[in-house]
């Protein structure tokens, strides 16, 4: 296979005694839709704060293009390509839809500085995503949770990404949402973004991805095509196990 554009080596995560993410390693590959699934708890949205720098880990390390970026701050690791979505979405609540996708292009890896062009780009990344343009000029903080989804996906588009870390962008869809979702997901990975997707459901995480890695208690406990992980028996036995809790 060729170069990971990501690998993530022995990674470990703790908050006081807890090990939210124990000696994690993986890869991920130039062009792949990559999923991360785990039930609740299993340390998925903290590897991804590892990944993008918003959490230094205590051991371990993450390396973007055979480069070291351990511990390298979120803006810095922003400019080098990395994007990311939030498992509750982060906007700039008191500013348009729209100026919060142009504030992608802005301070993103392009660094555009006129107005008029970011504009425009933003425009065109809201049309890419669907976002109702009848609504660019709302408060961010009034909009609904898909258009939200909507704004933070344009906006981490506009940043120029090779990789994209989308945590749960399912969460909160109703399930004719959901293939909207998918599609959208896919057509970011046909412009050459590598995508790595955290979500707690496995159908349709099984649906998206190309290759699981499966998080259990903050360790990996499986990884391989969606065919391979469903039949694995550590995979099954944490689904069940979830599912008697609940
Ligand atoms: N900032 C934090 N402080 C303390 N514990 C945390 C913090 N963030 C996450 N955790 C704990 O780490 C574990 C993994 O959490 P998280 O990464 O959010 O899981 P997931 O995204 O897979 O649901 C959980 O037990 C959670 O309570
Ligand atoms: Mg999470």
């Amino acid at each position: 296979m060729n170069e990971p554009i990501l690998r993530i080596n022995d990674v470990v995560k703790r908050f006081g005694g807890l090990v939210a993410v124990n000696k994690v390693s993986f890869d991920i590959y130039k062009g792949e839709i990559l999923g991360l699934v785990g039930p609740n708890g299993a340390g998925k949205t903290t590897l991804l704060n590892v990944i993008n720098g918003i959490y230094k880990p205590e051991a371990g390390k993450v390396y973007l293009g055979g480069e070291d970026i351990t511990g390298k701050k979120p803006e810095h690791i922003c400019k080098k390509g990395v994007a990311r979505t939030f498992q509750i979405t982060r906007l700039f609540v008191n500013m348009t839809a729209l100026e919060n996708v142009m504030s992608g292009i802005m301070f993103g890896r392009k660094e555009l500085s006129d107005f008029k062009e970011a504009k425009k780009a933003a425009i065109e990344a809201m049309e890419f995503v669907n976002f109702p343009l009848e609504k660019k000029d709302l408060i961010a903080g009034s909009l609904n949770v898909v258009e939200m989804k909507r704004v933070e996906l344009a906006r981490a588009l506009l940043t120029d990404p090779n990789l994209i870390l989308l945590d749960e962008p399912a969460t909160g869809l109703t399930p004719g949402e959901l293939p909207i979702m998918i599609n959208l997901i896919r057509k970011f990975n046909e412009r050459n973004v590598t995508t790595l997707v955290v979500d707690h459901n496995m159908r349709f995480i099984m649906n998206i991805s190309q290759r699981l890695v499966v998080l259990h208690y903050g360790q990996k406990i499986a990884e391989g095509t969606p065919k391979e992980v469903s039949s694995n028996k550590a995979v099954i036995e944490a689904y069940l196990g979830e599912r008697y809790i609940f």
